[in-house]
């Protein structure tokens, strides 16, 4: 990010599930070295360790709900907190309600940072399902992938770190993933609206191939750049 921002930039993504979000938040952060933070992985690795709010948040997304701003916020701003963050950061599933957002604009205000972008990603409903149907993680450097859009290059080998071990989600069923989508379309989408009135909403069509999103994107950062 600082080859194309001079301050840090917080930049939002927001979509619902299976948008593309984690892909192109991870594809951001290797291009212009800021800082992904998805509070869904941070959740997982509350899950996985089982500390409190792992264990309170574990049956909430296992139903495709949303977890409580309580918890949410605790886990951001613990996050928010560390040094690494002042390279600028994009934040990847959050804020996802009106509470959250709210917290966010005290949490920079605080810090001396402000939102730079605010990127809708949208995407057919119908793609959103197969998307997440087919999605795997590699269990040791989380690069994700997908069954037919995404496929490893070799076989059971990971491209990008060489790991052998996948994994997949949970709430990558049809049924959560509908749950989780009614969630998005309550809750997290009323938040476009937002921040276009606050000035910093940018649009982009997350229908076509993952490099020509990753386009897109880049050309809409470069312009904020510029
Ligand atoms: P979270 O982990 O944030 O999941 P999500 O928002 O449902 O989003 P996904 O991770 O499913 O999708 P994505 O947009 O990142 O898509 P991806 O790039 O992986 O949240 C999980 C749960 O945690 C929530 O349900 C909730 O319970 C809780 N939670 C998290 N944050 C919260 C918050 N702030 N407040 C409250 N609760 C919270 O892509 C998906 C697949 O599609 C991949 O396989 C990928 O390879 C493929 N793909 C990507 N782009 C394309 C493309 N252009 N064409 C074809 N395939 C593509």
């Amino acid at each position: 990010m600082s080859e194309v921002m001079t301050t840090p930039a917080v930049v939002i993504l927001l979509g619902p599930p299976g948008a593309g979000k984690g892909t192109q938040a991870r594809m951001l952060q290797d291009r212009y070295g800021f800082v992904q933070l998805s509070t869904g992985d941070l959740l997982r690795a509350a899950v996985s360790q089982g500390t409190p709010a792992g264990l309170a948040a574990m049956a909430v997304m296992e139903a495709g709900g949303l977890v409580s701003d309580k918890i949410v916020l605790e886990i951001l701003e613990n996050r928010m907190a560390q040094p690494d963050i002042r390279a600028g950061v994009i934040l990847d599933g959050f804020p996802r309600t009106d509470g959250q957002a709210t917290a966010l604009d005290g949490l920079l205000a605080a810090s001396g940072m402000k939102i730079s972008a605010a990127i809708s990603l949208t995407v057919d409903d119908a793609a959103m399902i197969d998307r997440v149907a087919g999605r795997f993680t590699c269990a040791e450097c989380g690069e994700g992938y997908h069954d037919t859009h995404k496929p490893v290059a070799v076989p059971g080998t990971c491209d990008k770190c060489g790991g052998r071990a996948f994994k997949r989600r949970p709430d990558d069923n049809a049924d959560t993933a509908r749950a989780r989508l009614l969630a998005y379309h309550a809750e997290t989408a009323p938040l476009i609206a937002h921040y276009r009135k606050a000035g910093v909403l940018q649009e982009i069509d997350a229908m076509g191939p993952i490099a020509e999103i990753a386009e897109r994107l880049g050309e809409v950062l470069q312009r904020l750049a510029t």
